[in-house]
């Protein structure tokens, strides 16, 4: 069920309207909550806000292993507003732990990239929510809904990996032409690590797949639109895989700590390209 924590706006369709926090506790401890929107202000703070909800939902992830609903925040109280964003930005960094010491793959295990199917939508959708909670990276809001989601991972035109080990997802990336027809030559991807996983060597494994991919699937070129000038690992990550920065947004994203920072635009040709005099065919 979908739980809408409101003291005065009517729940939107297909959401059932809840005016406690206590009874969204409940609720969840039932395990029949699929996705949660919180208000903060509920008008009578002795009986709790939306964000004690989610201390609940931290505490319940970080000790007992509970798995969160997907988490949104509809209260228009911006500071409150941006208290529980970060709330649930530190919820889903819990929630992408992996059981055991959390430290990526073990001694023996080994990783694995395949094609991501609709059963990893969950799995994907934790790492994403994760990742832009930071608002480091990538110009997605914290309150990016399963829909939205879908349509970006598995629309038409993109094709999706995930890195996992075992049966657990810890990374994906995407990939597509960048643009349609006359620009559908060159490829574009994004990828994302869990936050637990970083440093192990899982992002050079999915770029160099994509890379791999793109070039069998016939690309002449790879560009990324979009790479945050602060996202240092990222940059030095493509430069050692060949991409080079080739234009500079001056203060193109909204960094949420930094303010107004650069975006790079970085390119590589693939399969030797950039040696053929006239690379395209007629
Ligand atoms: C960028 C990202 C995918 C890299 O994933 P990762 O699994 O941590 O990367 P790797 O472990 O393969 O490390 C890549 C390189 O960066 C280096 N690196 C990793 N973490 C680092 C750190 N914190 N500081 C310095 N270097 C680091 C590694 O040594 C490695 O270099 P090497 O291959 O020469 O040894 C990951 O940080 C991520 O998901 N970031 C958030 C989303 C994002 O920024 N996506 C890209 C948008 S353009």
């Amino acid at each position: 069920m979908k739980i809408f924590l409101d003291d005065e706006r009517p729940s939107p369709e297909g959401w059932t309207l809840v005016r406690w926090p206590d009874e969204v506790i409940a609720l969840l401890q039932s395990g029949t909550v699929e996705e949660l929107s919180l208000d903060h202000d509920l008008g009578d703070d002795e009986r709790g806000t939306g964000y004690h909800v989610l201390l609940w939902i931290e505490e319940a992830v970080a000790t007992r292993g509970f798995r969160p609903p997907r988490i949104r925040v509809h209260s228009a109280n911006s500071s409150a507003r941006q208290k529980m964003e970060a709330a649930v930005g530190a919820i889903y960094r819990l929630a992408s732990d992996p059981p055991g010491d959390g430290k990526g793959p073990a001694a023996g295990e080994s990783m694995d990239i395949r094609r991501a199917s609709e059963d990893d939508l969950a799995a994907m959708l934790v790492i994403f929510q994760a990742v832009v909670a930071t608002g480091d990276t990538l110009p997605f809001a914290n309150a990016t809904d399963e829909d939205v989601f879908r349509m970006q991972w598995f629309g038409a035109g993109e094709i999706a990996y995930v890195a996992s080990v075992g049966a657990r997802v810890c990374g994906m990336y995407k990939f597509g032409a960048n643009y349609p027809d006359l620009g559908s030559h060159v490829a574009s991807a994004t990828y994302l690590v869990s936050p637990s996983d970083r440093g192990k060597g899982i992002g050079r494994a999915l770029v160099e797949h994509s890379l791999a991919q793109a070039e069998g699937a016939g690309y002449l070129a790879m560009q990324f639109n979009y790479v945050v000038s602060t996202n240092t690992v990222a940059i030095s990550l493509y430069e050692k895989l060949g991409f080079s920065i080739v234009g500079t947004l001056p203060k193109a994203f909204r960094h949420r700590r930094l303010g107004l920072v650069d975006a790079h635009v970085m390119y590589r040709f693939l399969g030797g390209h950039d040696l053929e005099p006239s690379p395209l065919k007629p």
